[in-house]
């Protein structure tokens, strides 16, 4: 019987805790803001949309509102989780309590912290004083997932990263504007281990994620596929075909100088109008593992 209860007891601390979101953690907000001093939890967002009555309907359709109105809100309230503790707002409306982004990124990391955002605080966006908002409107429902500031994800990268919109426009490019891909399908805007905020732990391993079948292991590898896809391939966007850094004979050529057929006009085929020339034959260039396959040629 003890056992059941201590079940069904684990249970419902399972249910209160949304998955993905840890528990709250308290934030000195005296520390943020020196005018949070001998404020106490109003707790009552009633009180609130008193005067901020703009915000009651937007802000219901949000996950933050959802979330919280079915027992979920923590200790200090809906509201005030985010805003710290009011009281002194209530009697004396002003703009006192305003926290910078900056500010306001700890305490969304109070129950955001781990997880996805795990490496944030070393993340080139933190470093830059890139903060949650300037990526999350939380206040209103702008897209269908993950509350961001606009409906399409690559529209707020846009903002600020505006070299790679125009290498999402090349000829070649990951289907990102189709709306196949995201950008967060290769990155981690929060942060990751990996140089480039890269999803996996390495260039290839994030690309693997998608093009499994270039993983091999192969009988006949290409050292270079092994040591790095972007030495062939841009991952944004290309003027050449397939992603290609290059036209694809002076690709091989920049490593291939020298050697059996290489230098010979009837093979080299650079000026075809497609410049598919050694991969007419060298198929497998990814690897082969063809008994015959030395020469990536099957
Ligand atoms: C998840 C955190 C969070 C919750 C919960 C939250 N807010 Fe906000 N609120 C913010 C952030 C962040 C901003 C800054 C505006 C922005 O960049 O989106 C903001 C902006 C505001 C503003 C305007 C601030 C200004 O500078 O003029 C008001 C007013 C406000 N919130 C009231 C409320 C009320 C009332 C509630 C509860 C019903 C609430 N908020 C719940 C995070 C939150
Ligand atoms: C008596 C009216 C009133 C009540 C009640 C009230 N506010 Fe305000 N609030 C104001 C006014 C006035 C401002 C200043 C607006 C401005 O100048 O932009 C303000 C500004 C804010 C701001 C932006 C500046 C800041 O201090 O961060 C936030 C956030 C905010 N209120 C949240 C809340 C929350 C949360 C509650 C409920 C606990 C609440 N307010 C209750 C009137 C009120
Ligand atoms: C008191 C805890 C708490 C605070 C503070 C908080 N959140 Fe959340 N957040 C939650 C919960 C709970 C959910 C719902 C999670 C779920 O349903 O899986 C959530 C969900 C989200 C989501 C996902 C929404 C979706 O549609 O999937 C985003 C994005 C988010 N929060 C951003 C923020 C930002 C930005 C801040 C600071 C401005 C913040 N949160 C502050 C608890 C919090
Ligand atoms: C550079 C833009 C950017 C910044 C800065 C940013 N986010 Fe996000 N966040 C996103 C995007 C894009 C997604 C959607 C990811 C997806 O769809 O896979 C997301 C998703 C989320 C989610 C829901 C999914 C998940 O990862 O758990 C939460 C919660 C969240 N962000 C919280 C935060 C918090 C807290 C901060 C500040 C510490 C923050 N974000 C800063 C872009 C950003
Ligand atoms: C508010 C501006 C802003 C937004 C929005 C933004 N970024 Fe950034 N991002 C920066 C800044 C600043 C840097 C620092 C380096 C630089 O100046 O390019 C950066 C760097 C990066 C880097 C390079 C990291 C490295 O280690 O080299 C990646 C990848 C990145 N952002 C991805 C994204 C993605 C994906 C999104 C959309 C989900 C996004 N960013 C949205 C400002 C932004
Ligand atoms: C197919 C995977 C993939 C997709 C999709 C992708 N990236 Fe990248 N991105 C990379 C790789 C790989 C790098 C190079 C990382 C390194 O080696 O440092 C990179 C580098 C970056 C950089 C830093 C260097 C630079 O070019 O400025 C930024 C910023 C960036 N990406 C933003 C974005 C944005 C914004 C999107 C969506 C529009 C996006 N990426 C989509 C794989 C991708
Ligand atoms: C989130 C999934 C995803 C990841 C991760 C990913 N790709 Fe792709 N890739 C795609 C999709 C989808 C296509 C388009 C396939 C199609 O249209 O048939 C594509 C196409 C390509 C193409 C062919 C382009 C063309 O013009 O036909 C190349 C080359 C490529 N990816 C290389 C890479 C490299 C290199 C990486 C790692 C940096 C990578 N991909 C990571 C999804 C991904
Ligand atoms: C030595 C240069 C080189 C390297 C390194 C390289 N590729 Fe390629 N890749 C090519 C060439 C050339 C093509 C065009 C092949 C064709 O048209 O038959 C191609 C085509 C592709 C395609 C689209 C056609 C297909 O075969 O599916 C994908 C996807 C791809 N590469 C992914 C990758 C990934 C993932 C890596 C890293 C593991 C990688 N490539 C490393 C040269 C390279
Ligand atoms: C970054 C340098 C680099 C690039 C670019 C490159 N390769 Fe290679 N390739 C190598 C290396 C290194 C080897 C292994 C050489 C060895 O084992 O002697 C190799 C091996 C080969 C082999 C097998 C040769 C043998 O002697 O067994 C063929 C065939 C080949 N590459 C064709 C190509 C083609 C076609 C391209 C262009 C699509 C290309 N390579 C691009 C570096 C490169
Ligand atoms: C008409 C088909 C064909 C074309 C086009 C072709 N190759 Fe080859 N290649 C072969 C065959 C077959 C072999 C193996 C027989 C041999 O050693 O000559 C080979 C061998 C090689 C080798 C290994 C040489 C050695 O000494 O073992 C390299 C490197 C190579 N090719 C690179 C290239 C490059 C780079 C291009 C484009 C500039 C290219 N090939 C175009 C058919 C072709």
């Amino acid at each position: 019987m003890k056992k059941f209860l201590g079940k069904i007891f684990g249970m419902a601390i399972l249910l209160a805790i949304p998955a993905g979101v840890a528990l709250a953690k308290d934030v000195d907000w005296t520390k943020l803001n020196p005018a949070f001093q001998g404020a106490t939890y109003v707790k009552d967002s009633s009180v609130c949309f008193g005067c901020h009555e703009d915000y009651k309907q937007p802000y219901s359709q949000t996950a933050h509102a959802k979330s919280f109105q079915f027992g979920k809100a923590p200790a200090s309230g809906d509201c005030e989780s985010c805003h710290g503790p009011r009281s002194k707002h209530v009697e004396n409306p002003d703009r006192s309590l305003a926290l910078k982004p900056e500010q306001l990124t700890l305490a969304c990391m109070q129950c955001h912290e781990g997880s996805n955002r795990m490496s944030w605080n070393s993340s080139l966006h933190a470093s830059s004083g890139v903060a949650c908002t300037s990526c999350h409107t939380v206040m209103s429902k702008k897209s269908d997932k993950a509350l961001l500031s606009t409906a399409r994800q690559d529209d707020l990268c846009y903002k600020c990263h505006t070299n790679v919109r125009s290498s999402m426009n090349k000829s070649s490019h990951h289907p990102v504007r189709e709306g196949k891909v995201n950008c967060t399908g290769c990155h981690n805007p929060h942060g990751s281990v990996t140089p480039g905020m890269l999803k996996g732990g390495s260039v290839n391993e994030t690309c693997f994620g998608c093009h499994q079948e270039k993983r091999g292991p192969f009988v006949w590898q290409h050292p270079p596929v092994l040591e790095n896809c972007q030495i062939c391939h841009d991952a944004h966007g290309s003027n050449n075909r397939k992603l290609l850094t290059s036209k694809d004979a002076f690709l091989c050529l920049s490593c291939h100088t020298y050697g059996g057929h290489v230098n010979s006009q009837r093979y080299n085929r650079v000026s075809t109008p497609t410049g598919e020339g050694c991969v007419n034959c060298h198929m497998a260039i990814h690897g082969s593992n063809s008994p015959s396959g030395a020469k990536l040629t099957r």
